[in-house]
């Protein structure tokens, strides 16, 4: 019986799509195959270990993924793998180019080799750039990265786009726009301005607070994925959103006033180099031609999710432990 392989399966955005398929589609053979970096997390697939195979490997590892495509009669992959911060990368850009292009490289040419049914690519709207003050990204918008994270997606997509014009291969792309809900690490502005709240500690807002981002529920991503997968046309790109813009400043206010904190914990600090001002998301071909709209509304969204943290303390209690206590000095210490 054929499996979906769906890499990077215990992240945020990918441990929500196993989970969400374990509920839509109980029979489905899942193999998950994650490094467990800092941001892969298998408590996150808890509920699901047994119902499925993960297993802990590197991308980059061609000889391992030609296994496990062999092994598991792999006949379609979900390639959620990679570095995702764009904070991080700039920081250290090299490992973004190992893991996001050089390692989706590598799914490709197993997948090719293995003759692949279809290869879906979950990228990002930040491969287009950033915006002005009206106008949305449509799927023909220009490709116009600005930072060594959305460079090396941009750089995956246009490798995906090669295997298909080259050699025939069945993928799809999509580019979605911000994401947030349960289990999204605390390192990307939600999650962190929720659980700083929760601490009573300084909320660092960069520049003037007044950058837009498209908010998207991950379950209204995960249902996109789904149909795309099943349904999307061969070679194309489908960009995904909510339709939900917000400047930064507002989502840490409602934060702040949701949870009966002050506003005074608010901190603006020195910008992101390179900060893209504003992200919107036109995802009218995915509901003309594939009937897909999202579901949650951002307001009954983000009050979830506010409650999902403070239900979940031990969860981000032992990630802000360790390694993450060294990222944030470094990011944020001499920050003002
Ligand atoms: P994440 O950082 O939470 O998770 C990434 C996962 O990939 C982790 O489990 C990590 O262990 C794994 N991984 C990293 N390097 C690997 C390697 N070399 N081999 C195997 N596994 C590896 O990221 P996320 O927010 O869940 O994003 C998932 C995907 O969706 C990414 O490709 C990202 O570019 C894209 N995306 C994210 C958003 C968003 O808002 N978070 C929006 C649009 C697109
Ligand atoms: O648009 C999709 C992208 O969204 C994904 O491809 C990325 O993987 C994901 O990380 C996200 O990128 P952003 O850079 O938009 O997300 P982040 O949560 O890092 O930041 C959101 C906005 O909030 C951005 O304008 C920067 C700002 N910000 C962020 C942090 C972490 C702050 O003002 N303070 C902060 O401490």
């Amino acid at each position: 019986m054929s499996a979906l392989l769906i890499t990077g399966g215990a992240g945020f955005i990918g441990s929500n799509f196993v989970l969400f398929l374990r509920r839509e589609l109980p029979t489905l053979r899942l193999v998950v195959l994650d490094k467990l970096t800092y941001a892969g997390n298998l408590e996150n697939l808890a509920g699901v270990l047994s119902d499925i195979t993960f297993v802990r490997g590197d991308i980059l590892d061609q000889g391992l993924v030609d296994d496990l495509i062999a092994t598991h009669h792999v006949d379609r992959i979900v390639n959620f793998a990679a570095e995702s911060h764009v904070d991080r990368s700039i920081l250290g850009p090299r490992v973004f180019v190992d893991t996001n292009v050089t390692g989706t490289l590598t799914l490709l040419e197993s997948a090719r080799r293995q003759k692949i049914g279809r290869f879906l690519q979950v990228s990002t709207d930040e491969v287009y750039g950033s915006l002005g003050a009206t106008g949305a990204f449509t799927e023909d918008s220009p490709i116009q990265p600005n930072s060594p994270y959305s460079s090396s997606k941009a750089g995956a997509d246009l490798l995906v786009r090669a295997y298909h014009h080259t050699f025939g291969m069945d993928t799809v792309t999509t580019r979605c726009s911000n994401n947030y809900g349960p289990l999204q690490f605390p390192e990307k502005l939600i999650p962190l301005m929720i659980i700083n709240a929760l601490s009573d500690k300084a909320l660092p807002v960069y520049g003037d607070g007044m950058n837009v981002r498209d908010w998207l529920h991950v379950e209204d991503h995960c249902s996109a994925l789904l149909v795309v997968l099943e349904r999307g046309a061969a070679g194309e790109v489908y960009n995904i959103g909510g339709n939900s813009e917000a400047p930064n400043i507002a989502i840490v206010e409602r934060i702040l006033t949701q949870l009966g904190k002050s506003k005074d914990l608010i901190k603006y600090v020195a910008d992101r180099p390179g900060h893209d001002r504003r992200y919107a998301i036109d995802a009218g071909k995915m509901k003309r031609e594939l009937g897909w709209q999202p579901k949650h509304s951002f307001e009954g969204g983000m009050q979830a999710t506010i409650d999902w943290y403070l239900s979940n303390r031990s969860w981000w209690e032992r990630i802000i432990s360790g390694d993450y206590q060294r990222y944030y000095e470094l990011q944020y210490g001499e920050r003002s």
